[in-house]
């Protein structure tokens, strides 16, 4: 199968509200602010949120008691976004929404405590720009967040789903590109890629997570709340450790500004 990647999020509709609360899409988003989260320590911190698509991680950083900008690209997302932040009284004066791109971003450098770009360079043609425009966005002592698509583990969805034969295509070409459940071609990166670009931009990479391990290919999961909080917990000891961690569907590459001597 020949795919080019493609950023037309527009196509997706409605689609992904429903991934996103669903169990596969609560596991990806309870992981990456938990960790999040756990590098911003106790201050109350200024995030950006790139391609903040409905506003999901601008919402519980928000909550936690951060200053939050999402910037998206799609003006029906950024509505979906503000719909959402409106509705919640208590977070809506420590967050700000506008449209914008990741190739164009109208902030300083070093702006932010926190860069996080959850789930879009995976749509776009390649990592190196984007990265660059985000990691320019992070102050001394703050991290930069990227989730995408993890190209080790290309094929394995599938496979597990029992899609033999495009498995067996995508392992043994490990071609990067392939077309997601919600029917838009994504493009993958190695969490060894991610860490050099972090580095090419004067980060300093910390350990990468592997996300959703062992429910990627569970698309009708369906899970009560018990089942899922073990499911959680799972993925998560398993999300930082070899060899779990390789055969995640996506990669959180997580990286500091650190201060010069
Ligand atoms: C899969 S959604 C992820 C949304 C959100 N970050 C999350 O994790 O739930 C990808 C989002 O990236 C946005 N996007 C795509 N290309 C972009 C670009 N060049 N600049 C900013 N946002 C972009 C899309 O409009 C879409 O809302």
């Amino acid at each position: 199968m020949t795919t080019t990647p493609s950023s037309d999020f527009a196509t997706v509709g409605t689609g992904y509200a429903a991934y996103s609360s669903g169990g596969r899409g609560r596991l990806r988003h309870d992981i990456t602010a938990r960790r999040v989260l756990a590098e911003l320590g106790e201050r109350s911190a200024r995030v950006l949120d790139v391609g903040c698509g409905d506003g999901e991680m601008v919402l519980r950083l928000a909550a936690a008691g951060h200053h939050v900008t999402g910037v998206e690209k799609s003006s029906g997302m950024l509505t979906s976004a503000a719909d959402r932040v409106a509705a919640d009284p208590e977070i809506a004066g420590r967050v700000t929404l506008a449209e914008g791109d990741v190739y164009d971003l109208p902030f300083e450098d070093g702006a932010f405590d926190a860069v996080v770009c959850h789930g879009v360079v995976m749509y776009l043609p390649d990592s190196v720009a984007p990265l660059a425009h985000l990691a320019r966005l992070v102050a001394v002592g703050g991290v930069l967040s990227v989730l995408t698509k993890n190209q080790l583990a290309v094929g394995v969805r599938e496979a597990l789903s029992g899609d033999y034969a495009s498995a067996r295509a995508q392992i043994e070409s490990g071609q990067a590109a392939s077309v997601g459940n919600l029917g838009i071609t994504t493009r993958g990166d190695t969490p060894e890629h991610l860490d050099d670009l972090a580095r090419a931009n004067g980060l300093t990479p910390l350990p990468w997570q592997g996300v959703r391990i062992f429910h990627d290919h569970r698309t009708d999961w369906k899970p009560t709340e018990e089942e899922y909080r073990e499911a959680l917990e799972t993925e998560w000891a398993a999300s930082s450790r070899s060899p779990y961690r390789e055969l995640g569907r996506l990669v959180h590459a997580v990286a500091r500004r650190e201060a010069t001597a």
